[in-house]
């Protein structure tokens, strides 16, 4: 076989057509695995288990160790940033993430690019640890939050609906662009450093691209997320990135020629055979298993994966869910997934 020196999703984003579909899930490391749990109730604060690399890479490897898949995503998260550059960051029980709003053009000095690599080291060491467990056909993932839905982070201070970001952004145009720049750059530094740490592909996580008009959707999501791509390819340019705009399936072609990035993720709502069409049979494609399809399980999840199998025949396609597995799911149901993929 050729190309042995990169891993099948790799060859895959590159537009290869391959013998096997390759298969992750977002969110895989977490609390559908008891193995995590277990893990988890050991390391009391979240950032603290973020931050130590032992337990980051076990959490890491940990799905690789139960199911047959082509991929490990560093465990981490998207609001490593902001607090890595300063801002006040905590993860609580039962809430999720709280973080102290920044709403002043004054304030937005309190985030510091130049602490990253330092901050994120843990991170970075982690990517390495895991990279000496996989073998040359699994690829290592790193990611990020994108711009604007770090910037909901930054300004809400928790997550949720939108609509108080999107007001304070419609209203405070010099906040944002300054706001947007601070991300770029951290976000392009932090990239590059989890790619020369050892991860093949990153992906940019947009989660809040839905309930956005054509305008704010240009500004927000498309502007920032091309400027991100185009600084990070300057940095590496043989960075191979996968953005998934979770909310705007109807715009992926779109989000795709104007950001640059490599492959596109659909989410749930997306539909798929339009998009392939739409976007040529070239371009890499990933997702959209329902999430909730793979609790059910039966029969259901089987006439799904086989919906998006019939779709990934046409062109380069990663197996993927159209949001992160949620802690509910059966292992029985993840691994009658991979067998029907792999059948
Ligand atoms: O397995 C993987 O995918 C790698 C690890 C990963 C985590 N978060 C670990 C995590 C990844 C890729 C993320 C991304 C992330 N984090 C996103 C984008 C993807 C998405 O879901 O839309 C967002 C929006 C966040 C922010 C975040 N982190 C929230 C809203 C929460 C609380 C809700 C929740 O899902 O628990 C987190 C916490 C978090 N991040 C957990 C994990 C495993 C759960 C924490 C715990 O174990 O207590």
């Amino acid at each position: 076989m050729e190309n042995q020196n990169k891993p099948l999703i790799i060859r895959t984003i590159e537009g290869k057509k391959e013998e096997r579909i390759p298969i992750w899930m977002m969110r895989q490391a977490g609390r559908h695995l008891p193995e995590y749990k277990e893990l988890r109730a050991r390391n009391k604060s979240f950032l603290d288990f973020c931050y130590a690399p032992a337990a980051a890479a076990e959490a890491t490897l940990q799905p690789l160790r139960r199911y047959d898949i082509d991929a490990a995503i560093i465990f981490s998260d998207i609001l490593v940033i902001p607090h890595a550059m300063g801002q006040f960051v905590d993860f609580k029980e039962g809430i999720g993430p709280v973080l102290e709003p920044i709403r002043e053009i004054t304030e937005l000095r309190k985030l510091d690019t130049s602490k990253i690599i330092t901050r994120l080291n843990p991170v970075y060491e982690a990517l390495g640890r895991v990279k000496e467990k996989l073998n040359s056909e699994q690829a290592l993932l790193g990611f990020c939050g994108a711009p604007w839905t770090l910037a909901t982070y930054i300004i809400q201070g928790k997550g949720g609906d939108r609509n108080d970001a999107k007001c304070f952004a419609y209203q405070n145009p010099q906040f944002m662009a300054q706001l947007f720049d601070i991300l770029i750059e951290a976000l392009a530094i932090h990239l590059d450093a989890q790619l020369k740490a050892g991860a093949n592909a990153v992906q940019i996580f947009e989660s809040w691209a839905e309930d956005l008009s054509d305008l704010a959707f240009n500004e927000w999501v498309i502007a920032p997320t091309k400027k991100l791509v185009a600084r990070l390819k300057e940095l590496n340019p043989d960075a191979k990135i996968i953005g998934f705009p979770r909310g705007a399936s109807h715009r992926l072609k779109l989000y795709h020629s104007q950001t640059g990035v490599n492959a596109v993720g659909m989410d749930i709502s997306c539909d798929i055979f339009k998009t392939r069409e739409e976007i040529g049979n070239e371009i890499c494609l990933q997702g959209n298993l329902d999430p909730f399809a793979l609790v059910a399980g039966g029969e259901y999840l089987e006439k799904s994966v086989n919906h998006i199998l019939d779709c990934a025949r046409l062109g380069p396609h990663i197996f993927n869910l159209g949001h992160g597995i949620v802690p509910q799911t059966p292992i029985a149901n993840v691994e009658a997934m991979i067998k029907l993929i792999r059948g």
